[in-house]
Parts: C-alpha cells; sequence; structure tokens
C-alpha cells in the first residue's frame, strides 16, 4: 500500500512534493524518524583534548554535550537536566570537572553521572537512585578519524557499515594534505549561523550539484582562489576541465562529487605571496603522490553530504558543515574548518583568512547558496505553488553506471539528479519507518535498480 511519502516522492517520473520542504508536521516526523536514527556528526576531538573539556553541540533540534571525561574518555549527552530540563551546560565550549543546572542545582559530572543534588538527605534519600538519573548519554557513538559521529539507535548498524563506501570521498577531507591518516583538527571556531531554509536544501546542494555552479558566476569574476585572478581562467581551472568528475552516490544515501586529476597534474604554484605557503603545500602535493601513488593520490574531493545532514568540503576549504534543523523554514549551519594539526602557524594564519573569505555566513560563494535556500524555501510553501511538485528528472534514466567506474558506488560521469534522487529514496525510507537492512540499500540499491 502506498504511503503519504511515497506519493510525495515520485522518483519514477522524477517529482518530489514541494512539502517536503514547508510542512511543519513533516518536519516533526523528520525529527522522530530521521533524527532518532541516522549517525549524525558530533564534533571533532580536536575541540576536546583535555580532560574534562567540553563543546556543546546539537542532534537534530536537541542540545548535546560533547565531552572528555576524567580518564580522558569522549561522550555524548544530552543536555537537558533530568530534574526539569534545563540546560546543564550553557556555553558552547570549556572544561569543567561537573555540569551544574542553574535551576535547583543538580549536578553532573563529565560522564554524565549524577553527583550533587541539594538537600539530598533530606529530601531525596531513599527516593532517588542517583545512578539512574544520570545524564541521557547516545548509545552509540564512534569516533572516526578525529570525527565524532553519535546515533539515538541502539540497533543502528556500526558507523563505518553506515558510512560505506563514501568513506573513500570523506577520508579525503579528514586526511591530512600529505596523505597521511587522520592527523586534522578544527581550526579556532566554529561558524554558525541560522538560514532561512529547509536543512534538506543545503543538504542536498553538497550531494554535487554543480549545476548551479551559475550561482557563483560573479565569484569567478572577481576571482576568489588564493591565486584567483578576476574572470581568468587560470591552470587550475584547465586541470580541472581535464580532470574526470564523478558523481558518486551510496545505497544508505550519501552523495559526492569528486574527480580524477589528470596523469599531468602537477603542483600549481599557487600561493606564491608567501613562500612558507607555498613551500607547505608542494611538499604536501609531492608528499602524498609518493605515500598514495601515482593513480590514487589524484583522486580529489569537491563536495559530499552523508545522510541526512553532515556535508563536507574537501579540498579547500576544507571543513565540515552541518545543516541543523530548526524548523521546516530554518536551519542553523555550522561550519567545522579543517586544517592539518601540524601545519606551521603561518599556514594556519592563511587558511582562516581564506576559508572566512570562501565560506560560512559572511564567505562570498555561501552567501550566494543560502539566497537560493532562502527562496526555494519560500517557494514551497505557496498555496498554489505547493500543487505543482519539483522537477529531480535531470538524466534520469540515462546515467548508466560504468562497468569501469574507478571508485565504487553509483558512480555517474556527467552531472545528473542521480544523487539527489538517491538521498530521497532514503529520505522515503526513515519516513516510512524502514527496517535497517531497507535503509542500507538491502532491498533497494538505488539508482540502478531504477534505471532498469
Ligand atoms: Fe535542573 Fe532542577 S531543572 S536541577
Amino acid at each position: 500500500q502506498e504511503s503519504r511519502y511515497d506519493a510525495m516522492v515520485n522518483l519514477h517520473e522524477g517529482e518530489i512534493s514541494r512539502a517536503i520542504f514547508s510542512d511543519a508536521e513533516i518536519f516533526q516526523e523528520e525529527l522522530e524518524k530521521v533524527y532518532t536514527r541516522a549517525w549524525l556528526f558530533v564534533g571533532h576531538e580536536s575541540q576536546v583534548p583535555n580532560p574534562g573539556d567540553f563543546f556543546t553541540s546539537r542532534m537534530g533540534a536537541e542540545s548535546v554535550i560533547l565531552a572528555r571525561d576524567k580518564k580522558r574518555k569522549v561522550h555524548v549527552l544530552l543536555n537537558s537536566c533530568r530534574h526539569r530540563g534545563m540546560k546543564v551546560c550553557q556555553y558552547d565550549h570549556g572544561n569543567t570537572q561537573l555540569f551544574t543546572c542553574p535551576y535547583h542545582s543538580w549536578s553532573y559530572t563529565t560522564d554524565g553521572k549524577l553527583f550533587g543534588v541539594p538537600q539530598y538527605k533530606n529530601l531525596y534519600e531513599g527516593c532517588l537512585d542517583k545512578e539512574a538519573w544520570s545524564l541521557i548519554e547516545v548509545p552509540k557513538m564512534a569516533i572516526y578519524k578525529g570525527t565524532v559521529w553519535a546515533s539515538w539507535d541502539k540497533d543502528a548498524p556500526d558507523f563505518l557499515t553506515y558510512l560505506g563506501d563514501a568513506r573513500i570521498h570523506l577520508d579525503l577531507a579528514l586526511d591530512c594534505r600529505d596523505g597521511r591518516e587522520g592527523g586534522s583538527e578544527v581550526l579556532f571556531g566554529v561558524h554558525k549561523w541560522v538560514i532561512p531554509c529547509n536543512w534538506k536544501f543545503a543538504a542536498e546542494n553538497f550531494l554535487g550539484d554543480t549545476y548551479h555552479n551559475v550561482s557563483h558566476r560573479s565569484v569567478d569574476l572577481i576571482g576568489i582562489g588564493p591565486s584567483a585572478e578576476a574572470g581568468v581562467k587560470g591552470r587550475r581551472d584547465n586541470e580541472l576541465e581535464k580532470a574526470r568528475h564523478l558523481w558518486v552516490n551510496f545505497p544508505a544515501g550519501h552523495g559526492v562529487h569528486s574527480a580524477i586529476m589528470p596523469e599531468s597534474w602537477e603542483f600549481l604554484d599557487t600561493y606564491r605571496n608567501n613562500p612558507i605557503v607555498a613551500e607547505y603545500f608542494r611538499h604536501c602535493h609531492e608528499e602524498r603522490k609518493l605515500r598514495l601513488g601515482a593513480d590514487k593520490y589524484r583522486l580529489v574531493p569537491f563536495v559530499g553530504t552523508i545522510y541526512p545532514n553532515t556535508s563536507y568540503h574537501g579540498n579547500q576549504p576544507r571543513s565540515l558543515c552541518v545543516w541543523h534543523p530548526h524548523g521546516p523554514e530554518a536551519t542553523e549551519a555550522w561550519r567545522f574548518f579543517l586544517v592539518d594539526a601540524d601545519a606551521p602557524q603561518e599556514v594556519k594564519d592563511f587558511l582562516r583568512v581564506y576559508y572566512m573569505r570562501y565560506s560560512g555566513p559572511a564567505g562570498m560563494t555561501e552567501q550566494d547558496d543560502m539566497e537560493n535556500w532562502n527562496y526555494a524555501t519560500a517557494g514551497s510553501r505557496g498555496v498554489i505553488a505547493k500543487r505543482y511538485p519539483y522537477n529531480y528528472a535531470q538524466s534520469l534514466g540515462k546515467v548508466a553506471n560504468p562497468g569501469d567506474a574507478p571508485v565504487p558506488g553509483h558512480v555517474s560521469l556527467q552531472v545528473s539528479e542521480e544523487n539527489p534522487r538517491q538521498f530521497y529514496r532514503r529520505w522515503r525510507d526513515y519516513m516510512n519507518g524502514a527496517d535497517w537492512d531497507t535503509l542500507l540499500g538491502g532491498k533497494d540499491q538505488g539508482p540502478a535498480s531504477l534505471a532498469a
């Protein structure tokens, strides 16, 4: 029997209802059906290096604390007092021995245990089991190359199973520039801002929607890259045009855009204004080639979204962005900029300025995107407009999964809406309350079966 969501996500016609981007009831169901099950990015270990360090994050619409306890173990705890729900941690980050609730002063240790209850002997002895009233901790937590992920579903598959072959691409964002595994840290504070848009427009954009590049035409004209000259194509642009671009999606709903650079790919001297930065990136390029080999090092990441709401920029800028759902028409964007932890300070300073210029609330490209998502969300709510679905038919049935694809997954060699179609296929399945076998693609692998 067809469900409400099957009707809204019509993949055979490539049509998706506008209501899923604006309806308050659907939004509430998303919080209950998507955000209580999927693996969500919470933060980075480098944000909590020492015992007692904490970083206040979000999972779905709820506040959580990423904390490192006295024994150095990392925890993800719901930031809500067990007494009446007050936030026990009101700071963005810091170091503490106890989270003390401002309301009636119950206090919790950094592993979430209820520690102090005012007037305990008089009021609670014999009627409060402190152990049972600890902060709520996520049942599933994983640390992967420094990134911390969590799920509220105790039956969720382990994180690497969930990530699947999208790992190859995410790794390129998380690993050091010279090809060493991991070794990145979050550079300075996290950029946080609220966009009047539905979270799915942002997540979808990072699945590899290069079709929207026209939106950034003004940025191209001005020139924003490290060596960009306004309105002039650089060597990098030419190499990118010769690269083999890949749009890849995965059974769990993730999607990425990466490219294989041409064999002639060499280091581009793009940081001439700063010899230390130039030398650093030259060293990384050559070291990467030696470490990964002449073929593998040419795989370059652009963007991707790990279902449902964690996106990344893989190259320059290198960052993770989380689209926290606030409401059907409000999304809180968080951008975590990544840098090699052992990079020279000059490189970190250079990247700090470049990252801010490129993305974040004042970044030149992000402003273009935000305007699009803002008006797309508004366009999803009109009484008349809502009678007409959105078109997701780009390359529908046309893009075969090439037999010689150089990476695993469902690969398109031209821009297509296969990635968003796969994303919304899984969105529909979560909303239908599907089991994990289905959510991991066990029964419906996606585009390949659709094209058949
Ligand atoms: Fe936290 Fe009462 S709400 S102690």
